[in-house]
């Protein structure tokens, strides 16, 4: 394919072949001038100016015009391009006659160009102004919202509904020391539950109280009565970290819901209608809550408690009546004042509401599973 048939094959516009061959001969008219007379001469200038108005009349954008502009003006192989060589061929009496008119064509095209030009700019620029406007008429873009994590949820209502009975939410430091995770929950320094293998120690020097990310929300029960004075009901809920192999039921990292309640006369009946309380609301409907005993060190009695549901029984948390160790290392007088407290898993809370069978799916960060809560 030669320079020009390429470029006509880019322009909509096709020439009667007469002119084609015309036009051909005088592209190779390059370098040896061949003798032509002035009245050929005009009469390919004139079918020059015709083929390019007729063409003009069919660009419709920038893109065509710019086609157009390659083939009849184009500098290195344009129409008049190889129109102007002929001019050499012509007799030296011819030549003034034959450049006038040449310019003369060549003037009028240019303007032809110019005014085109110029009009389909305006155009553009009146398409984009109303591209750019917005049409009222049409159907609104659906923004999709995020939402609260599956976990957030399950704490937010724990939270409402241990509001509705008292509780007031408090918060703790995630990372603790050894008396608020340990000591004065009355673990001692032996207890296995200090053991480094089952804790993250932080590799912070601070002497023989090394610092621990906090492995319950206990924690926080310390942390509000060495702060106030009885009557106290609060829950606090958030996380903690153990070094447990994450599998469907573990994870390093996860949370609890603490609740403590110091008011006197405080018996097991309370702790329990409280649980019962909380259940029945979290799951909905009549749930039935036992007690089986158990040991925790900040607890004297101490219960495992768990809650039917669905036809069966499921292991929920911890709970008991404060030790009277603990009552005394915040300094309340156990003769005086009593009560309660439990822990138990929102992890765990979450997948049963929410029919999750496996707690590692809370972290993965898959939308289309955080999607259906
Ligand atoms: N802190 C205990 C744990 O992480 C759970 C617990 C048990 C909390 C008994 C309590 C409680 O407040 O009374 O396993």
């Amino acid at each position: 394919m030669d320079c020009r048939s390429r470029l006509r094959s880019r322009s909509a516009v096709t020439l009667p072949t007469g002119r084609n061959e015309a036009a051909a001969a005088a592209a190779q008219a390059t370098s040896a001038a061949q003798a032509v007379t002035i009245e050929s001469f005009l009469a390919e200038l004139a079918a020059f100016q015709t083929a390019a108005s007729e063409s003009l009349g069919g660009v419709s954008d920038g893109s065509g015009l710019e086609q157009a502009r390659i083939e009849f003006l184009g500098a290195r192989s344009g129409r008049l391009k190889a129109i102007q060589k002929l001019l050499s061929g012509l007799a030296s009496a011819d030549r003034p006659a034959g450049g006038r008119h040449f310019n003369e064509a060549k003037g009028a095209v240019t303007a032809l160009f110019a005014a085109l030009q110029d009009k389909l700019a305006v155009v553009g620029a009146g398409s984009a102004a109303v591209a750019d406007a917005i049409d009222v008429t049409l159907p609104g873009e659906l923004v999709r919202l995020g939402h609260v994590h599956p976990i957030t949820q399950t704490i937010r209502r724990v939270q409402e509904i241990m509001a509705r009975l008292g509780f007031e939410s408090v918060d703790g430091p995630e990372v603790e020391d050894q008396w608020h995770n340990f000591e004065a929950l009355a673990i001692p320094a032996e207890h296995p539950a200090r053991d480094p293998l089952d804790n993250f120690y932080l590799a912070v020097a601070r002497g023989t109280d090394p610092l621990l990310l906090r492995s319950q929300t206990s924690t926080v029960q310390i942390r509000v009565m060495e702060n106030r004075r009885p009557p106290l009901r609060i829950v606090s809920l958030g996380r903690v970290y153990r070094p447990d192999t994450a599998d469907a039921t573990h994870y390093p990292m996860f949370h609890q819901v603490e609740g403590l309640l110091i008011e006197p006369g405080t018996t097991m009946a309370h702790l329990k209608s409280v649980l019962r309380q909380l259940a029945s609301s979290f799951l909905g409907g009549d749930v039935h809550v036992r007690f089986r005993p158990s040991f925790f060190p900040f607890t004297e009695p101490s219960v495992e408690f768990d809650m039917e549901w669905g036809g069966r029984w499921i292991e929920m948390g911890g709970a008991g009546m404060v030790d009277p160790a603990v009552l005394a290392a915040v300094g309340y007088d156990p003769d005086e004042v009593s009560g309660f407290a439990f822990g138990l898993g929102v992890e765990r809370i979450a997948a049963r509401r929410y029919g999750v069978a496996d707690i590692r799916d809370f972290y993965r960060n898959d939308v289309r599973f955080l999607r259906q809560f």
